[in-house]
């Protein structure tokens, strides 16, 4: 008996989070997710989740120390990413230089200093890329700064509003860290042979490049782009389902009511105010999905998945399509970092079976 995509299938023990995927609950080290989002930074739920508890106020000080410090990108590494072409992909682009990382300095076991360094690296990759592809001089990270601030300034080089901040900071600290997700699965199996953080973490990033993972929330845009206004929605949505395509945005693994990551960001762009058309559309789009997929798929308890509205997010706060991805990268890394140092503790190597469906060959044939 196989389970196809490893469905319900339990791979490992862990303490660092949990979904409950009836009640739409994600847990984070004992805390409830909407808990955490409300007053606290991504320093401090990084912390939380490398650790196992908040951190003191000397603690979260060292750590933001250890991020500005580590975040600068030395110029063996910008001559790396200049050598690269210019069409290469952004999700490619930060998988190449964080392999390339891991040419020193990364034996097992792996660290926490490691996961920071990996979780400093990321959005100044992605930042010197995009000012390189839009041919503006690089802008250096902010010492001043704390991660997310820094990040958006890093993408412009003006000082983002603080909604802006806000908003990117409760997207990134709701999407730092998700249980067996698939990105998570190939981290763990890489380091569960005693390779190297690096190497996790090279083998989770091409794992999230994938439009079924990490790759939706551009769908969204797509998706919402080619419905354009709300008379559309029920034609388009209908029509996309009945020829069996998958409405990106919808559907979850694991959850089997709302996202609670796609809850909260919705109820943050909400109290975001002002005019927003975009959003009152993705309300829209949402809710005819809901019933559609519900007549159409009926017992899939299809709902809104964390992209749809990570989409409207990036869109609130000018965020171009290219850096959706990379963006949830940049936050994800904290929960494969996790994952592998707890990986290490209780090694045991992944090795599934796998059931042979092909034919037996009259072994005379080959004498
Ligand atoms: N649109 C339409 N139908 C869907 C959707 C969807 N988004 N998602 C699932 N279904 C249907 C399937 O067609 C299938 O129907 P069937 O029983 O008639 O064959 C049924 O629901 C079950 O779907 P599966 O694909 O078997 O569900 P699975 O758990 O394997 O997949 C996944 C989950 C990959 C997220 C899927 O829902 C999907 O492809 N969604 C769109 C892409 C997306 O939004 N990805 C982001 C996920 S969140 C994240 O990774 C951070």
């Amino acid at each position: 008996m196989i389970s196809q995509g490893l469905k319900g299938v339990v791979a490992a023990q862990t303490s660092i989070s949990h979904i409950d995927g009836e009640e739409g609950q994600l847990i984070y080290r004992g805390v409830e997710i909407r808990r955490l989002t409300k007053k606290y930074s991504f320093e401090e739920i990084a912390f939380l989740l490398w650790h196992g508890t908040l951190p003191s106020k000397v603690e979260l000080e060292n750590l933001k120390k250890e991020l500005k410090k580590k975040r600068v990108l030395s110029s063996a590494v910008k001559s790396i990413i200049d050598q690269l072409p210019r069409n290469m992909d952004l999700m490619s682009v930060i998988r190449t230089i964080i392999s390339a990382e891991g040419t020193t300095d990364y034996k097992w076991k792996p660290t926490i200093s490691q996961a920071i360094k990996l979780t400093a690296m990321v959005p100044t990759i992605i930042a010197y890329w995009q000012n390189k592809l839009e041919d503006k001089t690089c802008h250096e990270p902010q010492y001043e700064m704390d991660h997310v601030e820094n990040y958006l300034y890093m993408l412009t080089g003006s000082t983002p509003s603080k909604a802006h901040v806000d908003a990117l900071e409760t997207y990134m600290i709701l999407t730092l860290e998700h249980g067996m997700n698939a990105s998570t699965f190939s981290a763990r199996v890489t380091a569960s042979t005693e390779s190297d953080m690096v190497s996790a973490i090279t083998s989770a990033i091409g794992t999230m490049k994938g439009p079924l993972h990490g790759g939706a929330p551009s769908g969204v845009i797509e998706l919402l782009n080619e419905i354009g206004e709300a008379d559309n929605a029920e034609k388009v949505i209908r029509r996309k389902v009945e020829n069996g395509e998958k409405l990106m945005g919808f559907g979850h693994r694991v959850y089997k009511t709302h996202d609670p990551r796609a809850v909260a960001l919705r109820k943050k762009l909400l109290s975001l105010g002002g005019e927003d058309s975009w959003l009152d559309l993705a309300i829209h789009v949402e809710n005819t999905a809901i019933e559609v997929l519900n007549e159409l798929k009926p017992g899939r308890s299809l709902y809104t998945n964390v992209e749809f509205y990570a989409a409207a997010i990036m869109k609130s706060i000018n965020m171009a399509k290219e850096l959706f991805t990379p963006t949830f990268t940049a936050s994800r890394v904290v929960g494969w970092t996790a994952h592998v140092l707890e990986q290490a503790e209780h090694n045991t190597i992944y090795r599934p079976q796998s059931e042979y469906v092909g034919e037996f060959k009259n072994p005379t044939a080959f004498e």
